[in-house]
């Protein structure tokens, strides 16, 4: 049986991705023996922070630009990060893939989904184990992100359309891939809760069905 597992976190901002992903390494490491590597985009290779600030940061970017950079930083991260961690038998634990390039470019920032499908499709990178996404209203997410304080990144200030449509296009997305997609509706849950729930789809979703 393969021990080492790639996961992927998904939803809008304030959706809880970071929280999750420190605790689901520490279950994943018990559950597998294997140490696990919590990496997250834009940004999470060395010398990938600069990047992440470009890329983030104040300036307005074209759309397709910014489709370009967040592939090329994956593209970075894949080489630096990722394969060398699954060839070494660790499991990885990543905050945000190919679907959030869908769900923001396309579903945020109106670019053809399958024109940007099709660009991610040729870019050729490894598809994750399960997908997890943790799906709670935009309006919830607002309140998480103000209360927060601070500026935020560009992202979060464009508000509450902006919002609402990157979460439907995720809804839609999670839809169309059932087999890989764990979806934990997480409005009416706190932090533990939505653990719980995560690591219990995951087991069953991960090693029951093998
Ligand atoms: P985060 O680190 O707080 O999740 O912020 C990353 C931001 O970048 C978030 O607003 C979503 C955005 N993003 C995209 O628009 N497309 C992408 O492909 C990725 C990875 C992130």
């Amino acid at each position: 049986m393969r021990n080492s597992m790639f996961i992927t976190l998904e939803g809008i901002d304030g959706c809880g991705k970071s929280t999750q992903s420190a605790k689901l390494a520490q279950w994943l490491e018990a559950r597998t023996g294997q140490k696990t590597v919590c990496t997250y985009e834009p940004g999470g290779w060395p010398d990938g922070q600069s990047f992440r600030d470009f890329i983030l940061g104040g300036g307005k970017l074209a759309a397709m630009t910014e489709l370009l950079l967040f592939l090329a930083d994956r593209s970075e991260h894949v080489n630096r990060v990722i394969l060398p961690a699954l060839r070494q038998g660790y499991s990885v634990i990543c905050e945000r893939w190919n679907e959030s390039t869908m769900a923001y470019q396309a579903g945020g920032h109106e670019l053809n989904i399958s024109h940007v499908k099709r660009i991610i499709r040729a870019c050729n990178f490894p598809e994750p184990d399960a997908k997890i996404f943790l799906d709670i209203s935009p309006q919830t997410a607002i309140q998480r992100i103000n209360s927060r304080g601070g500026k935020g990144d560009k992202f979060e200030a464009e508000g509450l359309p902006f919002m609402m449509n990157v979460a439907s296009f995720y809804r839609l997305i999670a839809e169309d891939d059932k087999q890989r997609f764990i979806r934990i509706p997480c409005d009416d849950m706190d932090e533990s809760e939505v653990f719980s729930a995560i690591t219990s789809r995951l087991e069953a979703h991960l090693w029951q069905s093998r």
